[in-house]
């Protein structure tokens, strides 16, 4: 696993590596949202071994991905909306955490490195080592944990909040993965093939090419 943390830690610095496939028509790209509870173990599995791999591969040159650090909790409308979490309160505070890490650091490749390096500890159950992923990453942890130790990280989850408890159709389980506005449901590990689906762009990137041949072979069998 430790080449998997050098792999992000490349990836942050250094952005050459980075496909530079012809870039995807940009209003083209399909959105895919992923609504995730920091410590639920479905969901931090989905995030270390399937979502990660999009990283791995030129799936992002048609992506964007959206990360919805909430989950099931629910807002106790009587205290002014604070989360009450499914794994409280650590969870909440994870959460928070992450929501600031999107916020603070809006690149992709780096937000997603931090959770990735949280999630993975979170199997492992070591979550409380979190602040360890900062410096193996090279990412700013003042500038998030004074968000995290602000009113904006209580802003930014009441807004995910909001947007979970609001989605149609509604979240039943996690991770949910919700694509164009259309959710996946059970499939969730499957996504890729979704997102290959619903990219309408001419050139389809290698990932999805790959994904065709799968089905095919299945399909010839
Ligand atoms: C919600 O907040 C109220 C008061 O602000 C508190 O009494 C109550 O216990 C909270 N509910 C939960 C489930 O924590
Ligand atoms: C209300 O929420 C705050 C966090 O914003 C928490 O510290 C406090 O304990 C909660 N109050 C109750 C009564 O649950
Ligand atoms: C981060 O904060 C610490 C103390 O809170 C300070 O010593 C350090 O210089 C800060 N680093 C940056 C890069 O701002
Ligand atoms: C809180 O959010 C505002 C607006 O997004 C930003 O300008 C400010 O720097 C943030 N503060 C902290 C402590 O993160
Ligand atoms: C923010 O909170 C963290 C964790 O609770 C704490 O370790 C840190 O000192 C706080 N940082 C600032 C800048 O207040
Ligand atoms: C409720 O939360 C908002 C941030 O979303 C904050 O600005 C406000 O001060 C809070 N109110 C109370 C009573 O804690
Ligand atoms: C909550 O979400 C709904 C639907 O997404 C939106 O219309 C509404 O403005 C949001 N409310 C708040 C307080 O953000
Ligand atoms: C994660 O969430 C799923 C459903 O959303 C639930 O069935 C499962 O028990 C949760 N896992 C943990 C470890 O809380
Ligand atoms: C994902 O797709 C494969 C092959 O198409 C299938 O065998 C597998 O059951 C699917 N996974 C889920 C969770 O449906």
């Amino acid at each position: 696993m430790a080449s998997f943390h050098l792999f992000f830690a490349c990836l942050i610095t250094c952005p050459m590596f980075l496909f530079t496939f012809p870039c995807a028509a940009a209003n083209q790209k399909v959105t895919l949202s992923v609504y995730y509870d920091s410590l639920n173990t479905s969901c931090a599995t989905f995030i270390v071994k399937n979502l990660a791999r999009i990283f791995e591969d030129d799936l992002m040159t048609i992506l964007n991905l959206r990360l919805v650090p909430w989950g099931e909790a629910y807002a106790n409308k009587s205290n002014n909306s604070t989360a009450i979490c499914q794994h409280k309160p650590d969870g909440c505070k994870l959460n928070s955490l992450e929501a600031c890490a999107i916020d603070v650091m809006h690149d992709v490749n780096k937000h997603f490195a931090l959770i990735y390096c949280i999630e993975f500890l979170a199997i492992e159950g070591r979550h409380n080592e979190w602040e360890t992923c900062f410096s193996s990453l090279g990412l700013p942890k003042n500038t998030t944990l004074d968000c995290y130790n602000s009113s904006n990280a209580t802003k930014l989850e009441q807004n995910y909040g909001n947007e979970t408890m609001h989605l149609n159709p509604p979240l039943q389980f996690v991770p949910w993965l919700v694509l164009n506005n259309q959710p996946i449901g059970n499939d969730y590990e499957n996504f890729t093939g979704y997102v290959c689906k619903a990219y309408k762009g001419k050139i389809a990137p290698m990932a999805c090419q790959s994904v065709h041949l799968k089905q095919k072979k299945t399909t010839d069998k």
